[in-house]
């Protein structure tokens, strides 16, 4: 089975859940999707540091295939650097998957294109599923250079790393204006002709076995009403969910909702 053929599906809590929120949200998730199977969806949760020891047991406890990650990471091992996370730390809590470059990060924190590089280098290199986070500002869609900002942040953010460790990568697309309270979701056809772009750098990156086998989700106000939408498209292979699935029920109610729609999809393919 290609990494593809999966349906893949989580979200990041962002700053927003403490450590018994994490445990009372991953405990119902995982007692809710615990019939879903491992081997064709891949659901992930991607909480707050301080949380990761204790959401790790509680997923051990329930037996679930839910995977964790990590919000960001620094790319050093240990060292001079006040604040920040290392790999080896996030490989003792168990963490997964390194989310990096998030628009937060890139946009409230600063963090550049070669930053996120590091990162993902560090990432890959340590054995974890980097997630590239990628994704234009309103202006630059307006400014009709979404495509050349993609291509950039994922030209830097990937060029050190092999044709071998891409196989392990997941890439989110997460344009910058439909993020958030005030965020505007992309439409459907918007969001297959971006992820229809990305794929088209991932293969030119790593050549078409390997690049067209890399996974790439939506991300950016999905909700109830439009999930459905973005799941038929063929070059959506997975959600990158909010605020929506903050609540263990519906994200439930989410993935349980475009599952069927995936499925068809894969047969049709
Ligand atoms: P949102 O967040 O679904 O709340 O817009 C998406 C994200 O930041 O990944």
């Amino acid at each position: 089975m290609g990494n593809r053929d999966k349906l893949y599906f989580g979200t990041n809590t962002k700053m927003t859940k403490t450590i018994a929120d994490t445990e009372n949200f991953l405990k119902e998730t995982s007692r809710l999707t615990a019939d879903l199977p491992a081997e064709s969806i891949e659901l992930f949760v991607i909480p707050s540091y301080t949380t990761l020891d204790r959401a790790k047991a509680v997923l051990l406890e329930a037996s679930s295939p839910i995977r964790l990650g990590a919000q960001n990471m620094c790319w050093e091992e240990t060292g001079q650097f006040t604040g920040e996370i290392s790999p080896i730390m996030l490989k003792e809590v168990g963490a997964e998957i390194i989310e990096i470059g998030h628009s937060e990060r890139r946009h409230v924190f600063g963090e550049k294109d070669i930053e996120e590089g590091l990162k993902v280098k560090s990432a890959a290199g340590h054995g974890f599923i980097p997630l590239l986070c990628v994704g234009e500002t309103k202006e630059q869609k307006d400014q009709g250079i979404a495509n050349e900002t993609l291509a950039i942040q994922l030209k830097i953010g990937l060029s050190s790393i092999t044709g071998e460790q891409a196989k392990n990568l997941w890439v989110a697309y997460e344009p910058v204006w439909a993020i958030g309270v005030s965020g505007i979701p992309a439409t459907v056809e918007y969001a297959q002709e971006k992820h229809h772009y990305i794929r088209s750098i991932l293969i030119d990156l790593f050549g078409e076995a390997i690049g067209s086998d890399i996974p790439v989700l939506y991300g950016g106000s999905i909700n109830n009403s439009n999930a459905e939408g973005y799941i038929v498209m063929p070059d959506i292979d997975g959600l990158f969910v909010g605020r929506s699935a903050w609540d263990a029920s519906n994200f439930n109610t989410l993935v349980r909702a475009v599952i069927p729609l995936f499925n068809a999809r894969k047969k049709q393919a």
